[in-house]
């Protein structure tokens, strides 16, 4: 079973606590990198707290709530190694775990609601990269990373 890292600010604490008990009950290995409390806190600081968990342990995805997802994702992608997809809908979920090889779920806890954010990390657990065709579009991401 793949690992997973997750964190979120304070605009989505409540929708972290409850993505970590519906994996939990799935019987997944969450770590919880925080905040634990509703007190006010920087997104970038716990996109980077994920990310650099997700680079280090090859094969973990990370899952990152802010208030939009956008944040998040935006912080996260500037970590070599990180290919972070803000989502709300769940065929872009599983697109961006086939086509992208996306290895951070990005959502946000005032765009959705609860039912949706557990169909997208379904989604998003469960979908395999396809790799072949995509898998040159991906190096070219890579290569990004060092200009
Ligand atoms: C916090 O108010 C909010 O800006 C943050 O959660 C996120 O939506 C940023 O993208």
């Amino acid at each position: 079973m793949k690992k997973i890292y997750i964190a979120c600010d304070h605009a989505a604490l409540h929708m972290k606590n409850d993505i970590i008990g519906y994996l939990n009950g799935k019987g997944y290995d969450v770590d919880d990198l925080g905040p634990y409390t509703p007190d006010s806190v920087d997104y970038p600081e716990y996109a980077q707290k994920v990310c650099n968990e997700v680079v280090k342990d090859k094969g973990s995805l990370g899952m990152l709530i802010c208030g939009t997802g956008i944040g998040m994702s935006i912080a996260a992608n500037k970590i070599k190694g990180i290919r972070a997809a803000a989502v709300s809908e769940v065929f872009s979920a599983t697109m961006t775990r086939k086509h992208n090889d996306a290895n951070v779920l990005c959502f946000g806890a005032r765009v959705i609601g609860i039912e949706t954010a557990k169909m997208l990390v379904d989604a998003f657990i469960e979908t395999e990269y396809e790799g072949q065709r995509h898998q040159r579009r991906v190096d070219m991401i890579t290569k990004l990373e060092e200009n």
